[in-house]
């Protein structure tokens, strides 16, 4: 069954979990969808970002996905529960995982959430974590600044380590073993965020749990591609944005070594709702 994996985000933020996906993947073909022109989602209102994820949707349904991977935090939280009711492939989002990945490690149980504002306000983080382990204290803050920052290609720096310093220094003080990176654009300045906290802090992502539960998911289903691995997939990655500009991020993001994530076909697609 040749069907492709779509995955979406609202910008290059999920190509990280897109790395996760093609390493625990390597025989499936993944559509990545990045809305890199209506980014960021986490300072829009619920509605519109939904309306947007759901026109998306309906453009990689077209290409007949087997599997919907949400590899954004906001959209989870938001669009997560209607999507799989309205479609007929399963949705995976990346909060869930995330908040896996966290109670793995966490050991005091005090674990802290950055997301966008959107993200921290809609709670989904501290349900789900409280949810999975009833004494988990979780200490939530929205980072506004740092999506916007990222897509316009400030990935490191002194100017953003201060940003991030000043943005992150309330959660210094609140005894945090693990930090839940809970927007997936996150993990590209990791390297700023890391300089904040003490070694005894494990930083998390969602990436790794997501791509395990998607294996898990086709293997239930039994739609796993069984193509020969000499086969050669080409990923089709998708931005609503300027071409060139996301090229040159994503190049930025993987230290001009596109080829951890296979082969790519970049291709600029307007959509309809401005
Ligand atoms: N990568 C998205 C997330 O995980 C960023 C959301 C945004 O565009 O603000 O939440």
């Amino acid at each position: 069954m040749q069907k492709p994996i779509g995955v979406i985000d609202s910008g290059v933020g999920g190509l990280t979990v897109l790395n996760e996906l093609t390493k625990r993947l390597p025989k499936e073909k993944f559509i990545y969808f990045g809305d890199s022109l209506r980014a960021p989602y986490g300072s829009k209102e619920k509605e519109e970002v939904i309306g947007y994820v759901f026109e998306i949707v309906q453009f990689l349904m077209t290409k007949d996905i087997k599997v919907l991977v949400i590899a954004c935090n906001t959209a989870t939280a938001y669009a997560l529960e209607i999507l799989k009711e309205s479609l007929s492939i399963p949705v995976i989002g990346v909060i869930k995982p995330g908040a896996r990945a966290a109670l793995k490690v966490t050991k005091n149980k005090n674990i802290g959430v950055i997301g966008t504002l959107g993200l921290i306000d809609s709670n989904a983080y501290f349900e789900t974590l409280c949810e999975m382990d009833s004494t988990v204290n979780v200490h939530q803050l929205g980072c506004p600044m740092f999506v916007p920052i990222i897509e316009k290609g400030k990935t490191e720096g002194k100017e953003l380590d201060l940003i991030v310093e000043s943005t992150l220094n309330p959660l210094k003080k609140l005894n945090i073993d693990t930090l839940i990176l809970g927007c997936t654009h996150y993990p590209i300045i990791e390297g700023s965020i890391k300089k904040v906290f003490s070694d005894e802090v494990t930083i998390v992502s969602s990436a790794e749990e997501t791509a395990n539960e998607t294996n898990l998911i086709l293997n239930s289903l039994g739609i796993c591609e069984k193509r020969d691995s000499d086969t050669s997939i080409i990923h089709d990655i998708y931005t609503s944005g300027d071409l060139k500009k996301f090229i040159e991020l994503t190049n930025k993001i993987f230290s001009n070594n596109l080829s951890v994530l296979g082969k790519l076909n970049f291709i600029e697609k307007r959509m309809t709702k401005i």
